[in-house]
């Protein structure tokens, strides 16, 4: 092969790389976003158990702190937590939370606080609880999660805040009191969490929470 022949071969090679190289950058590009798109959608349909009843008007994705760990929220990873306005006032915060003592270990959740600090739902996330005994927290499963709607802690008072087993007012499932157990202690450490910063959470006039404490 003569050397112009070499030079013309290694160009149109060159020329095809760079084609391939656009076409999967521009693929990528394309699909990122597609899959952020859904993302989005998927995260704003999950956050909907806790914000029935609700009035806002802002954007909830955008709302998005993570507060690292360690933090004193239920949990031993960051906490996530999305705020909602209305007329610029806090409407709701949306707490990704964690029970540490499921009875087959953690179980995320979702916990809605209106800006008074009454839950405005919960709503399990993921755990690994057993079929047809822990799993009956989950929303599809059994109503049992309704129970906290409207309650603060306030309603009931301290001793309240457990399940009816332990002396409390939260009801129990039928051979599974580990993981309702687990569940309304989160949820009252959420709450407690919220009463004591609740500055911290929605910031001042609904800005975010300062840098160092908190991290987007
Ligand atoms: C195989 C197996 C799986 C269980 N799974 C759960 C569960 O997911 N959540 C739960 O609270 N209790 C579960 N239990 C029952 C607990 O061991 C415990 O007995 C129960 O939570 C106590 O509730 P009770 O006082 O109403 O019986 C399970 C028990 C067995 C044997």
């Amino acid at each position: 092969m003569s050397d112009a022949s070499m030079t013309r071969s290694g160009l149109t090679l060159a020329a095809i790389a760079a084609v391939c190289t656009t076409l999967v950058a521009l693929t990528f590009q394309l699909t990122d976003e597609r899959i952020d798109a859904n993302r989005q959608a998927w995260l704003e349909q999950s956050l909907q158990p806790v914000l029935a009843g609700v009035s806002f008007d802002s954007g909830i994705i955008d709302s998005q702190l993570t507060f690292p760990s360690p933090n004193a929220l239920p949990g031993a990873g960051d906490a996530i937590i999305y705020r909602v306005y209305s007329a610029g006032a806090p409407a709701a915060a949306l707490f990704v939370v964690s029970a540490r003592e499921g009875y087959s270990g953690p179980i995320k959740l979702l916990v809605g606080v209106d800006a008074d600090g009454a839950v405005t739902g919960v709503h399990v996330l993921e755990h690994r609880e057993t079929p047809g005994l822990g799993d009956q927290v989950e929303t599809g499963k059994s109503d049992w999660a309704t129970q906290f709607r409207g309650r603060s802690l306030g309603d009931p008072v301290s001793a309240g805040w457990a399940v009816r087993r332990d002396g409390g007012e939260f009801d129990q499932l039928t051979g599974a009191t580990i993981t309702p157990r687990a569940i309304v202690k989160a949820v009252r450490e959420t709450l407690e969490y919220y009463a004591e910063n609740r500055i911290l959470v929605f910031g001042v006039s609904g800005d975010p929470a300062p840098p160092d404490e908190v991290s987007r």
